[in-house]
């Protein structure tokens, strides 16, 4: 005689929704936004089918119809014209910077979005790198008073959270200090606390065109400052650390090659965790979708949820937008 049967649990969808462990919302999603100088701009990102690099007129559109889909948390990057990247990255805190005026724009506008920054040089860099080369290193120190220029020319401008993505020691205290000196106290910061050196953001830099540029004194990649994907204690240190200096999220990045660091971080540490489901986590799905191999109405939750079940209470995906027509249509 078999007693312990689980299958009587499964038995119909209301007795498995009264045991359902995990739940996804709208409310955990967090959507991106690429956008560039300019008007009536709208493309596709060739490597990103459906996400589209938009001018700010478009941007705000945007913004609208996903409010219309109760989506209403964005983290915005920045494609920036060749003729304003440097060496040290000034137009990131120029008053003239689109990206910023665009998040006043849309704060004014819809203020009751959460809106999220970038925190990183890489946008702006003649060199592509997160911060400042210098003889071919890319020197920590000096880059954090550039990070906490930006992030304060950035909470000026109405975003309701920063996130660092460069992954230089010490930048979340450098930045907290900064910020609440300028009396910044209640700008958040979320930090890209477990950023692995990982081969999946190429659909993102082929976006904003970030890649680290060819040079003899230029780092080909960015292995001297994001983490070596064999490591996983690491990233309690990276996490202890950011606690410490003030973080208000620990994020890990990207999300489904590392869903142990994601258990991890959440059974260790009482700050929301938030996991960056990256571009390349969506291209791979969405060239599968393409070639009828999977069904992405199935696999795009069942992906989102993977990534919840690990322990993120936010996830940034560029899914966002379908998951919260779906959970609307129901299909
Ligand atoms: C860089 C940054 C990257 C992403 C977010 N911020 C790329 C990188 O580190 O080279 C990647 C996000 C994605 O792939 O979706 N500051």
């Amino acid at each position: 005689m078999i007693t312990r049967r689980p299958r009587r649990n499964r038995s119909s969808e209301a007795i498995r929704s009264m045991i359902r462990e995990t739940h996804l919302s709208v409310d955990h999603l967090v959507f991106p936004l690429f956008t560039l100088d300019g008007k009536n701009i709208k493309s596709e990102v060739p490597s990103l089918p459906g996400i589209f690099r938009m001018s700010p007129d478009n941007i705000l559109r945007e913004v609208e119809e996903c409010l219309k889909l109760n989506l209403n948390k964005f983290i915005v990057f920045p494609a920036v014209d060749e003729k304003f990247k440097d060496k040290t990255a000034t137009y990131s805190y120029s008053k003239e910077n689109f990206y910023l005026k665009l998040a006043t724009d849309i704060k004014k506008r819809f203020p009751e979005v959460c809106l999220i920054s970038d925190v990183a040089m890489d946008p702006y860099s003649i060199d592509g790198h997160d911060g400042l080369v210098e003889k071919g290193i890319v020197h920590n120190d000096k880059t954090l008073p550039i990070l906490a220029k930006m992030a304060v020319a950035q909470a000026e401008a109405g975003f309701d959270i920063l996130g660092p993505s460069d992954m230089m020691d010490g930048r979340i205290g450098y930045i907290r200090e900064a910020l609440d000196i300028e009396g910044h106290t209640d700008t958040g910061v979320m930090a890209y606390t477990a950023k692995y050196a990982s081969g999946l953001y190429g659909p993102f830099r082929d976006a904003l065109d970030s890649a680290p540029r060819e040079g003899d004194d230029i780092p080909k990649d960015k292995k001297t400052y994001q983490m070596d994907p064999a490591n996983k204690q690491e990233a309690l240190l990276e996490a202890m650390l950011d606690a410490e200096e003030g973080a208000d999220f620990l994020m890990v990045k990207p999300a489904l090659h590392y869903l142990d660091v994601i258990q991890i971080l959440k059974t260790n540490f009482e700050i929301p965790i938030a996991a960056y489901h990256v571009s390349g986590e969506c291209a791979m799905l969405l060239a599968a979708c393409k070639n009828g191999w999977l069904d992405y109405n199935r696999m795009m939750p069942e992906t989102l949820l993977a990534i919840r079940r690990a322990g993120a209470d936010v996830i940034i995906t560029y899914f966002a937008k379908d998951y919260a027509k779906q959970v609307l249509t129901g299909i």
